[in-house]
């Protein structure tokens, strides 16, 4: 009765943690949420001021491409990167999310393929399925913290269906950063191979410890090729506003989506008005602060989960997750089990298994991911509660 492809759909890999987190909750045991890669920050007080200072009688449906004026602040904000797009090659979309789901509607049809390097994240795997695109895993391995593989490895998955190459950078799960010369790699195979390259950047300013990357918006030579997905979810803590942004140079490929955008009519007013105001206002040493707070979380967190016995991870180069190897052998029942059994001073914490971000669920069986956009007492609490919570279950 239901369509295949909405009967494919993939539940997220903390899905199945659902009903143990529940059990918690109704046993009054607090939870610390590691799975969550939501912004605790503060909304920087421009969103709201902005909105505030609305005059307007009527919300009325705002332009299907997008607000002028954020379009203008956007095209600035890439702009003092170096990096230059024109107002017809941005297009606004309701967050990252509908900027990727748009732009895999018009790239692909059914049974076409998509490279992506793995683990990727997980919602992903929703627009695939819903599509019907084909997923070719990249392996990485968690040993060289999910460095790509040689050019040649990448080639050889290469067929007469591969589509486009799509990637996060910094990566969602693994905290992995691409250095400039992978991603120059990455845009030299699409250029010989006439791929689109998916470059998924919603984590561009958390870069930690100087690493060198660029934004794929650099590689002037590919842009017709080059889809960069954009959102302020991350790069100003809000979520919950939804903004997202597409910015690529083929007239054709733009032209669809501001078909799809039409289709959709528009997307909130007072949220891309608020948007505005951070892009406008908010500049490096906005950044800056912010990337300096997630910083010491990240070392708080490595340094803590690294004395733990059998807990092995990279340190991440961004973004705000990691992938953490457990000395268990089902990271997803250990996961459970926290939730469903054990506690420590009224506490537990929930994680999210890292396999449903692998295609081979095999890779990421004994890993579990952990976002750390929480504050330094709360990590301190959570590395406690898995380090006890650890021996407790291997000498159950
Ligand atoms: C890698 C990546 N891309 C895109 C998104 C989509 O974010 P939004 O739709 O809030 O812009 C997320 C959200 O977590 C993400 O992690």
């Amino acid at each position: 009765m239901f369509s295949k492809n909405i009967q494919n759909l993939k539940t997220s890999p903390v899905r199945e943690l659902m009903p143990y987190s529940k059990k918690a909750k109704e046993a009054g045991v607090g939870i610390i949420h590691l799975n969550i890669g939501q912004p605790d920050l503060e909304t920087p007080k421009e969103f709201f001021q902005a909105i505030e200072n609305f005059e307007e009688k009527t919300i009325a449906y705002s332009d299907s491409s997008g607000q002028k004026e954020l379009i203008e602040a956007i095209k600035k904000y890439y702009k003092n990167m170096d990096i230059n797009y024109k107002n017809d090659e941005i297009l606004i979309t309701a967050g990252g999310s509908e900027a990727l789901l748009f732009t895999l509607m018009t790239l692909f049809n059914e049974g076409e393929e998509v490279l992506i390097p793995e683990p990727y994240y997980a919602n992903y795997n929703s627009f695939f399925a819903m599509l019907g695109i084909k997923v070719v895993g990249i392996p990485t391995s968690f040993e060289k913290n999910f460095k790509l593989p040689s050019k040649d490895i990448i080639e050889n998955l290469i067929t007469e269906k591969t589509k486009a190459i799509m990637f996060s950078n910094p990566g969602n799960p693994t905290g992995a950063v691409y250095s400039r010369e992978e991603l120059t790699m990455l845009n030299e195979i699409s250029k010989e191979k006439n791929l689109f390259m998916i470059s998924d950047e919603v984590y561009r300013e958390f870069i930690y410890d100087g690493k060198d990357t660029v934004s794929c918006g650099t590689f002037e030579d590919n842009l017709e090729r080059i889809i960069i997905i954009d959102s302020i979810s991350k790069r100003f803590s809000t979520c919950g506003a939804r903004v997202g942004t597409i910015l690529n140079k083929n007239k054709e490929f733009m032209g669809y989506i501001l078909k799809l955008c039409q289709s959709r009519l528009a997307i909130s007013t007072l949220d891309m008005i608020g948007a505005e105001a951070l892009y406008r206002c908010l500049g490096s040493s906005y950044y800056d602060a912010v990337n300096k707070k997630y910083m010491e979380r990240r070392d708080f967190l490595f340094e803590g989960l690294k004395k733990i016995d059998g807990v092995i991870l990279n340190k991440p180069e961004g973004a705000f997750y990691c992938i953490v190897e457990l000395p268990v052998n089902d990271a997803a029942d250990f996961s459970k089990w926290l939730l469903g059994e054990f506690s420590y001073e009224g506490e537990t914490v929930m994680l999210a298994p890292a396999k449903g971000f692998y295609q081979n669920e095999e890779l990421g069986m004994n890993k579990v991911r952990i976002s750390y956009a929480l504050e330094l007492d709360r990590l301190e609490k959570a590395i406690e509660i898995i380090e006890l919570g650890l021996k407790k279950y291997k000498s159950r």
